[in-house]
């Protein structure tokens, strides 16, 4: 008895001990530069998250103070516009809130069906708690809206619906694909400065605005004025996802650069915030002729709220890995035998390679070699598309695939490659692939892992 007594103190010691080193270890590794950048890497993370949820880089004097949208979320009633914005719209129109925001008095009033989620004065609420994904307000000493400012967040995030249907916690990169930026932008009583910026009357910045619809937005418009295709369809694309980015070379769909650049860009000529931002190929007047004019190229505010951020910024998306899929998902044997045809027989993986399912390299294509109109390419410096990374497609099917969603379903998109490179594909083939693309990331993900150690 004595002597396993000992054994188990001396057991113990020795796993407190092993604990102990191995900890020590970790927090100071015996290289100091190693130690730096360990730190570094945690302040740029927390940093860069605080940026993409909260910072509006000034943006509000833009929103705000130029467009007036805080007046027409607040209405009349508290000294706005019209009637004002309830949150039952404000969900309709595919905002969301952050469950994590709520005071628990607030959770349980929800609950109890005490919140009346057509009264727009609870909107004001939730912009006070900051709960409102994306949206930020500023007030005034008695409570009413002084100015709104929109982040990052607003378009590439959503939340998982835990509490009720758009309310829940955050999921940071994931693309918002219920929401209608169009809609939104177009309640804003004063749309003249867009309408000078594009050079065409307000009536018709609205017709554009609502020709967008749920999940999609036009950056480019802003640069060429082309809102609709030659066919008459609008020229929006989807809201991508800024998860799963790591290792990617260019991005956006028509690859206008790197992620720093892309969220400058958007920072300064999208979100209207005050920074610095140079592209001269945007001075290229016959191809951007609204930004040649305007000299987006070349913008320039002494007061900077945005170029301090891009490092964190950046460093903050590629460290949101694409999330696993849902167990029972998609369909294991289906995926596995798609999974080889992907890599063998449909040629896929010669531009999706994996595990990036994208080129490593320069990841762009014209637009005959995937069978496609080069409309949106051509709006772009480099008059191509981007190979799209594929990992976390699961996550954003709604709204469709390709750039503008012509193809509504993954099925629809390898018949379309099917018949564009003469595959020989059976029905079989199609829907395999398809599962095997909702089953992207693939196993060695560390979210599927902690799954795993879950069941
Ligand atoms: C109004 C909605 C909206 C806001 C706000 C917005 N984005 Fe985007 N984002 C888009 C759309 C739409 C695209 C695709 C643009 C294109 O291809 O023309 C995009 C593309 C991207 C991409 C490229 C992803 C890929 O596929 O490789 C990144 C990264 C990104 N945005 C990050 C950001 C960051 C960071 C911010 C804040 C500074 C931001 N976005 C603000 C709508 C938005
Ligand atoms: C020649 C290079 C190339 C090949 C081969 C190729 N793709 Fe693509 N893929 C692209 C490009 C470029 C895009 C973006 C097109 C766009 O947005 O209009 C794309 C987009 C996609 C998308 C849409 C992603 C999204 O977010 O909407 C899917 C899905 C896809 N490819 C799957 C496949 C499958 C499956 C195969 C094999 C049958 C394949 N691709 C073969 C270049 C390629």
């Amino acid at each position: 008895m004595k002597k396993l007594k000992l054994l188990l103190i001396l057991a113990v010691a020795s796993l407190v001990a092993v604990t102990l080193y191995s900890e020590q270890k970790h927090k100071n590794p015996a290289a100091p530069q190693d130690a730096m950048v360990n730190e570094n890497s945690e302040h740029a993370v927390a940093n860069g998250r605080q940026v993409f949820r909260f910072d509006t880089f000034g943006d509000e004097d833009f929103w705000g103070g130029t467009l007036g949208l805080h007046k027409a979320l607040e209405g009349a009633k508290f000294g706005g516009v019209g009637p004002g914005v309830s949150p039952a719209t404000a969900l309709a129109v595919g905002l969301k809130v952050d469950q994590d925001a709520l005071p628990l008095a607030v959770v349980q009033a929800i609950k109890a069906g005490q919140v009346d989620l057509n009264d727009p004065a609870v909107t004001l609420t939730l912009l006070k708690l900051n709960a409102v994904l994306g949206v930020t307000g500023f007030f005034n000493p008695d409570g009413s809206l002084k100015s709104v400012g929109i982040q990052c967040a607003l378009c590439h995030s959503t939340v998982d619906n835990a509490f009720a249907p758009g309310i829940g916690h955050r999921l940071d990169g994931w693309a918002n694909r219920d929401l209608n930026v169009g809609a939104i932008v177009g309640l804003a009583p004063n749309l003249q400065p867009v309408a000078d910026v594009l050079g065409v009357d307000v009536a018709t910045v609205k017709t554009v605005l609502a020709s967008w619809g749920p999940g999609k937005f036009d950056a480019e418009l802003f640069m060429d004025g082309k809102a609709f295709r030659p066919d008459g369809g609008s020229g929006s694309v989807l809201i991508p996802p800024a998860f799963g980015l790591a290792g990617v070379n260019l991005h956006t769909w028509t690859g206008w650069g790197s992620v720093p650049y892309w969220n400058a860009f958007v920072a300064n000529l999208e979100m209207h915030g005050k920074g610095n931002f140079s592209d001269a190929r945007l001075d290229d007047a016959a191809k951007f002729p609204v930004a040649a004019k305007n000299g987006f190229g070349h913008v320039h505010n002494d007061v900077d709220l945005i170029t301090s951020k891009l490092g964190p910024l950046q460093l903050y998306q590629l460290d949101i890995a694409a999330p696993a899929p849902p167990k029972g998902s998609f369909d294991q044997a289906a995926a596995a035998r798609g999974e080889a045809l992907f890599n063998g027989k449909a040629q896929c993986s010669s531009c999706h390679t994996p595990p990036l399912y994208t080129e490593p390299g320069w990841n762009m294509h014209t637009a005959a070699e995937v069978c496609v109109d080069d409309f949106q390419a051509g709006r772009s410096p480099d008059d191509r598309y981007r190979t799209s990374p594929l990992n976390g497609l699961w996550t954003h099917t709604k709204g469709g695939f390709y750039h503008d969603g012509r193809f509504a379903t993954l099925t629809a998109v390898v018949d379309h490659y099917n018949s564009c490179m003469n595959l020989g594909l059976s029905g079989q083939d199609e829907s395999d692939i398809s599962q095997f693309l909702l089953s992207l990331p693939k196993n060695n993900n560390r979210d599927r892992d902690k799954d795993h150690d879950r069941d």
